[in-house]
């Protein structure tokens, strides 16, 4: 916890905040869902700008926390749902607008696509997915992802042995097919249009991240 903590206040998961919470264009009438919403990063941004947020985590520790900070903080309009990603508690067409940071690489790409298809269920017609994630592949094949994967290595190994040591304990994870699974850009495109998005624009930041924005069809 203290650890997603230290990572939702660095400046760069700030910008990505920011980034989402602009493309989403928030209206005081929608009801919202964060997915993975964890320590509540989107949630709380979100929380003062429409009605009512459904903030979902399949942790039960992430979701008792967030509770904690939601009463600390005394925002009334946040429900805390535990739940996976790939089984969304929602009934049809029940959401206005779907967000999400950081959770789909922790998804196998099946079930990133079952993922995409609850949340087409639970989004009302015309209504919006914009979500962040690391995007790219664990390959060499793409310049991009050759270029993210020497960054993070450069600064796993700025951290002396204990960056060292970690970098071992990846390589040992992705052999064993533990890590996480980030997908590309173009993989994100394909899939939300495969999973029948309209208005899809995915696009990678500085970093290995990358931003998504769709839209359910009208019908
Ligand atoms: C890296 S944290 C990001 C948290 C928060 N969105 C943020 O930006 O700080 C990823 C979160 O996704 C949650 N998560 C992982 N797999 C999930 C799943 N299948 N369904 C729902 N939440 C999931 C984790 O429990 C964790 O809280």
């Amino acid at each position: 916890m203290g650890d997603l903590e230290r990572m939702a206040s660095t400046p760069a998961f700030a910008a990505i905040r920011d980034e989402i919470i602009a493309l989403a264009g928030l209206k005081p009438a929608e009801r919202l869902l964060d997915i993975g919403a964890g320590t509540g990063l989107l949630t709380l941004a979100a929380a003062a700008r429409v009605q009512a947020v459904s903030a979902l985590d399949v942790s039960q520790a992430m979701c008792a926390h967030l509770e904690r900070k939601c009463g600390a903080l005394g925002v009334e309009n946040v429900e805390v749902l535990h739940g996976d990603a790939v089984e969304l508690p929602l009934a049809n067409d029940a959401i206005d607008v779907v967000l999400s940071n950081y959770c789909f690489h922790h998804l196998r790409d099946a079930d990133k696509l079952r993922a995409l298809a609850q949340i087409r269920r639970v989004l009302r017609p015309g209504g919006r997915l914009i979500f962040g994630d690391m995007m790219f592949r664990l390959g060499v094949a793409k310049r991009r992802d050759r270029a993210v994967i020497a960054l993070l290595v450069k600064r796993v190994i700025a951290h002396g042995p204990a960056g060292l040591v970690r970098l071992a304990k990846n390589a040992l994870r992705i052999l064993t097919g533990r890590w996480e699974r980030p997908a590309s850009v173009e993989w994100w495109q394909n899939a939300l249009r495969q999973c029948g998005f309209v208005e899809v624009a995915v696009y990678p930041l500085e970093h290995e991240g990358g931003i998504a924005f769709a839209r359910k069809p009208l019908d």
